[in-house]
């Protein structure tokens, strides 16, 4: 056991309650961002006058140190420690000796963690875009391919009219890129720095909080010093905005799935992205799009343990908050985890164009645009819609597309049906005459893509 304190204690603290008071079995993952807060944080000391640039220079050699053997493997950070703080300051203290204890002036564990995890979530959030950014590369590469590629549109599940793949994968185009917004929205917010705020009434040192938010890349200093200390909404908002994320994942897992099945047969998922069965040698599993489902239960759970951790601490510092992190660490996993496998599946995804459209067709999806015809020569559309209903239903009696049944058919139900009848209820002519903004149609679609290119370009 290693503590930071223990001048006011007259027994050691009882084995179990140092175990569950201990939190450097999860937060040894931001050794680094804890390093280059204290390295910011002794430069400024020195600027201050606080300490001399002799003690100032042993002290970020010594940090600079652990940090490379840390990473090279040399210093193992092992849990004989409380915290990453104390190993930090201890392994300085045992490494430098006298100015080692001085680290920690004008400074407390609770800015220090605070701004621990705020370097730490920011990082993340610069890693989280990335790959938000990777899935829309993938989701793009497609809505390019497949400009022409028919397939039905589903309300209910229910076939209903037809779309493009292209405009299909358009829309989660939109869902990935408000992702991409909503995370930074949150990074602006959370760009102010908490070192500095002590305890958490500030402290009485001169302490120059603007140099060290500066150093550590901040916008500025956070203006209150009890807010600083407990503040933990930017977490809330991250956890926020991957449940979110997550929803759109899994809601484009789904339809893989669906997609994926042998009633649809609208994609094949690769063999690397897929697994077999242990007894039925036909199967090919969606099983990576199934985890990504499934996951997206552990990053809501994550948001809501947070929330309700959070709602009966007291102004300032409270240990609750220490519960933020395993929570956030394996939300952030999560969603990395999921954000990289799901596009590594979408971009060696097989899309059965052919399959696609001979659904689109036998779902009769161009009902509407069969009604759309006889408005256009004077039908009114309620009577037109009946008359269309009436065609429909003998289709399926005799299991045919609406392009498949014989033009005298059509006649015996309106003679206002002519030749052209075909052509205006082609897939292509259903799709391509949908060309308001947003819509399946080639020109709108083009535009769309061009809009989205731009939007990568400027990401
Ligand atoms: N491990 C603690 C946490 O994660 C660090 C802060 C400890 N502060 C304290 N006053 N005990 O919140």
């Amino acid at each position: 056991m290693a503590q930071l304190w223990g001048g006011r204690f007259t027994k050691e603290t009882d084995q179990l309650v140092y175990q569950f008071n201990a939190s450097i079995s999860f937060d040894k993952r931001f050794y680094a961002q804890d390093i280059r807060g204290s390295i910011a944080h002794v430069m400024m000391l020195a600027r201050q006058g606080i300490l001399t640039d002799g003690e100032k220079e042993k002290i970020v050699e010594g940090l600079e140190g652990i940090l490379s053997d840390v990473e090279n493997g040399r210093l193992e950070i092992t849990d004989q420690y409380e915290d990453i703080h104390s190993f930090v300051e201890a392994t300085l203290i045992d490494r430098i000796g006298e100015p080692g204890k001085k680290l920690h002036t004008g400074r407390s564990r609770n800015d220090q963690v605070a701004l621990d995890m705020k370097l730490y979530a920011r990082d993340e959030v610069h890693i989280l875009n990335q790959l938000v950014k990777e899935l829309l590369e993938a989701i793009l590469a497609v809505m390019e391919e497949h400009v022409d590629t028919y397939m039905p549109g589903f309300t209910h599940l229910q076939k209903a009219q037809p779309v493009t793949l292209a405009h299909h994968m358009g829309a989660y185009f939109e869902m990935f890129s408000r992702d991409h917004e909503r995370l930074n929205d949150i990074y602006r917010r959370m760009d102010t720095c908490p070192l500095g705020s002590g305890a958490l009434a500030g402290t009485t040192y001169p302490l120059d909080r603007d140099y060290t938010a500066g150093l550590l890349g901040f916008n500025g200093p956070t203006r209150n010093s009890m807010d600083g200390v407990s503040d933990r909404d930017y977490l809330l908002e991250i956890l926020s905005a991957l449940s979110i994320m997550m929803m759109h994942l899994s809601r484009f897992s789904e339809e893989v799935i669906i997609w994926n099945s042998n009633e649809y047969q609208f994609v094949e998922i690769d063999d690397a992205y897929s697994t077999g069965s242990s007894i039925m040698p036909q199967k090919k599993n969606p099983d990576i799009a199934e985890l990504v489902r499934g996951k997206t239960g552990r990053v809501y759970g994550a948001l809501q343990a947070l929330l309700v951790a959070m709602k009966g601490i007291p102004l300032a510092y409270n240990k609750d908050m220490q519960e933020d992190k395993e929570w956030s660490f394996d939300a952030v996993d999560t969603a990395k985890g999921c954000l990289a496998l799901f596009t590594g599946m979408l971009r060696t995804m097989h899309f059965k164009k052919e399959r696609m459209e001979e659904s689109a067709k036998h779902g009769f999806t161009n009902a509407t645009d069969a009604a759309d015809y006889l408005v256009n020569r004077g039908v009114a559309f309620r009577d037109a819609h009946g008359i269309v209903g009436r065609l429909v239903l003998l289709c399926i009696e005799k299991d045919v597309a609406l392009d498949e049944l014989p033009l005298e058919e059509y006649r015996k139900i309106s003679p206002v049906f002519e030749e052209d009848i075909y052509e205006a209820i082609s897939m292509a002519a259903c799709v391509n005459k949908r060309i308001t903004a947003g819509a399946p149609g080639r020109a709108a679609m083009e535009a769309e893509i061009a809009a989205c290119r731009k939007y990568l370009g400027e990401y």
